[in-house]
């Protein structure tokens, strides 16, 4: 039980990384406070727990709604020691048809201002308890990697991975952590859009080990990044993706 005794606030708890990330950090001892956009599916999720997990809905693209999330973990548990701003959004589409009022700023607001929100709220919430802390941010491959009809998707990801620099230097003096994890292709409905476009087999051949990573795999990872094992990693992002980025279409030997 590695994060036995911590509290930790999740967000985007509903989706396939985001239940994934709920169960292992329960199985790892740490009471959580899980946040989705929907009640009806935080619901769903309260569900298979007891006492260990609060469900509240915020919208991460909403600075309110972030530090109230931050708040209910001090309410309910006492302290807040992690954070994972883990909520994103994705909509494969070329960059040529992308309406310039909508598409670059609705995913930013998800994954980079959300981002932004959750680390700028741990940040001082963790500052005034005084005891540290660890910030976790759900980043991606694409974020150092350029691809096709996800032009808004890799930025968003590079400034995460930036945002994540720059918080653990600011708060280095504070001796709270700031990581990032990256995954490659983890099979979630934010993937699936892919079998919608066709294209689901062509993504699946990508992967080392022919398969998917799965949300279990990315979790781990994060709760890992979350307990004391992980002290002297901070300011960096994991790459949790398969060596996906390594490679261009890997050979497959038999
Ligand atoms: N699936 C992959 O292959 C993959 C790869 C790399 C990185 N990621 C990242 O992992 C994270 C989780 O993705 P997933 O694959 O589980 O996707 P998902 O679509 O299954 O889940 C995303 C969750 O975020 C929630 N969400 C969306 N907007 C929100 C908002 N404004 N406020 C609060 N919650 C919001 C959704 O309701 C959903 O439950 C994302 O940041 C994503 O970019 C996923």
């Amino acid at each position: 039980m590695r994060l036995k005794g911590k509290v930790a606030v999740a967000t985007g708890v509903c989706g396939g990384i985001g239940q994934s990330i709920v169960r292992k950090l329960v199985d790892e001892g740490a009471r959580v406070v899980a946040v989705d956009l929907s009640q009806d599916s935080l619901d769903e999720l309260k569900a298979g727990y007891g006492d260990e997990v609060t469900v509240t809905t915020a919208d991460v693209t909403n600075y309110q709604d972030v530090e109230a999330m931050i708040t209910t973990a001090i309410k309910k548990y006492g302290q807040v020691d992690i954070v994972i701003n883990n909520a994103g959004i994705a909509f494969p589409k070329p960059l040529l048809d992308h309406d310039p009022d909508k598409d670059f700023n609705a995913i930013t607001a998800v994954n980079q201002k959300g981002v932004y929100h959750g680390i700028l709220a741990a940040g001082k919430a963790m500052q005034k308890q005084g005891n540290g802390g660890v910030i976790i941010n759900t980043s991606s491959v694409y974020g150092n990697m350029a691809s096709e009809l996800s032009f808004t998707y890799n930025v968003s990801k590079a400034a995460v991975d930036m945002m994540t620099k720059c918080a653990a230097l600011e708060y280095g003096p504070q001796k709270i952590r700031v990581c990032a994890v990256a995954p490659g292709r983890v099979d979630t409905p934010m993937l699936h859009q892919y079998k919608d476009l066709g294209l689901w087999e062509h993504i699946r051949r990508e992967q080392m080990r022919d398969e998917f990573t799965t949300p279990e795999e990315i979790a781990n990872v994060i709760a890992f990044l979350a307990s004391d094992e992980a002290n002297c990693i901070n300011g960096t992002t994991v790459y949790a993706s398969d060596g996906f980025e390594n490679f261009k279409y890997p050979l497959k030997s038999g």
